[in-house]
């Protein structure tokens, strides 16, 4: 019998990851992962590497390209050094990092509900303990607990919201670091959809009207660039930096200098605004599309808000077609069509505490991406997707 941590008791498969296997299945459409649009993917021309540049690198990135990323953290509203920055392999390694650095068994950790999947997967690995906030609701999580349980992390993605796409109000973002100041909790800000933005609105970030807390800031180069390339990058208050320079050395040494390397090439070239520009054209596109496809489609059975930003629209299932979704998804996948049952991104489904339809908060929500599927296909899933849902109807 092997002998194993107590940590892996909470080791669980990620939904997302399962279906994305079902995605590679011929003639699947896939409304499901954050998948960005093959489209926006930069064309790739030749690369020189230097013999030099295949040798160990240092744990906290190419010099360069953290150069590049602090003048973008500068200009964002976070004064950033170069020596600050910490390039990851992905955003979901940053994760990782903060998770170690902060959770043990039954560590509260204050997080939006419903949440990023892959991040409640990662925290429940390490025994974390939930405090569900609504951002701007309450006065967040000192109403929920007792004075001396106050989290000892507080995760937030602020700027079009994995699964809601809810983009925080300047007065959410300032709740969100009184509350965070006032019991000294520290803010973990991820910021991966900042730049895929269709309308103005307010992004600033929320580390930076932090008083007295300690923070840690990171996004991701995988929706603008290339999430193969599995690039994010971190910087903190002082006082956590060189711990997570310590966890990054431990966990991987570095991330691929290669890929730095192609990145960096990739920010600098000639026309990477104008890329970025006609991306974004392409994506408010396309979200206008679904959106006018939903209403035509969906219009009778669920309510959703359109998204300023991101990659997903969050559903909610009119009252009479309110079913646990997760129900769905096989026969869904049988018709060739993936999308992401809301419920998984709940934490009461993680924790275990509850499995069962009934008492899931959930219930009833879907999240759907409309950056990945062509236009045509995206109307043919989503028909589908409707008579689905309709035969299924529970009846009240
Ligand atoms: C909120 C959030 N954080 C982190 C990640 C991880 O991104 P990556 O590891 O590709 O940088 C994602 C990916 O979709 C995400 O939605």
């Amino acid at each position: 019998m092997n002998r194993y941590s107590q940590r892996h008791e909470n080791l669980r498969t990620s939904p997302i990851r399962d279906i994305m296997h079902a995605i590679n299945v011929p003639g699947m459409v896939s409304l499901a992962g954050g998948l960005p649009s093959p489209d926006s993917f930069p064309a790739l021309t030749s690369l020189t590497v230097e013999a030099s540049q295949l040798q160990y690198g240092a744990s906290e990135g190419e010099q360069l390209l953290r150069e590049y990323l602090a003048e973008s953290l500068n200009q964002r509203g976070i004064p950033t050094h170069p020596e600050q920055v910490l390039i990851l392999t992905g955003s979901q390694q940053g994760i990782d990092l903060a998770a170690k650095l902060f959770v043990d068994p039954d560590t509260v950790v204050a997080i939006e509900s419903p949440t990023y999947l892959a991040a409640l997967q990662t925290f429940n690995y390490f025994g974390a303990r939930y405090l569900e906030f609504v951002p701007g609701q309450n006065c967040y999580w000192p109403s929920q607990t007792n004075q001396t349980e106050h989290p000892s992390l507080v995760y937030a993605v602020p700027n079009f919201q994995n699964p809601t796409g809810h983009v925080y109000s300047m007065e959410e973002r300032q709740g969100l670091a009184a509350a965070c100041d006032q019991t000294r909790s520290v803010l973990f800000e991820d910021d991966p959809y900042r730049d895929i933005v269709f309308e103005p609105c307010d992004r600033t970030p929320i580390c930076s009207l932090l008083k007295r807390s300690s923070w840690i800031y990171q996004s991701s180069l995988s929706k603008t660039l290339a999430p193969g390339l599995r690039l994010g990058y971190m910087t903190s208050s002082p006082d956590l930096f060189p711990k997570l320079v310590q966890l990054k050395q431990a966990a991987d040494l570095h991330s691929c200098r290669v890929a730095q390397q192609l990145a960096l090439a990739l920010l600098n070239s000639d026309n990477a605004n104008e890329r970025l520009q006609q991306n974004l054209q392409n994506y408010t596109h396309r979200k206008s599309y679904f959106n006018d496809l939903l209403n035509r489609i969906f219009g009778d059975l669920a309510n959703w808000e359109t998204p300023k930003g991101g990659l997903f629209f969050w559903l909610k299932l009119n009252t009479p077609y309110r079913l646990d979704t997760r129900k769905l998804l096989p026969t869904a996948l049988q018709r060739h069509i993936a999308f992401m049952p809301g419920e998984y991104f709940y934490p009461v489904l993680q924790s275990q505490v509850s499995n069962r339809s009934a008492d899931h908060p959930g219930i009833g929500t879907l999240r759907l991406n409309f950056s990945h599927a062509s236009e045509h296909d995206a109307a043919i899933a989503l028909e589908k997707l409707a008579e689905l849902i309709k035969i299924s109807q529970v009846p009240h």
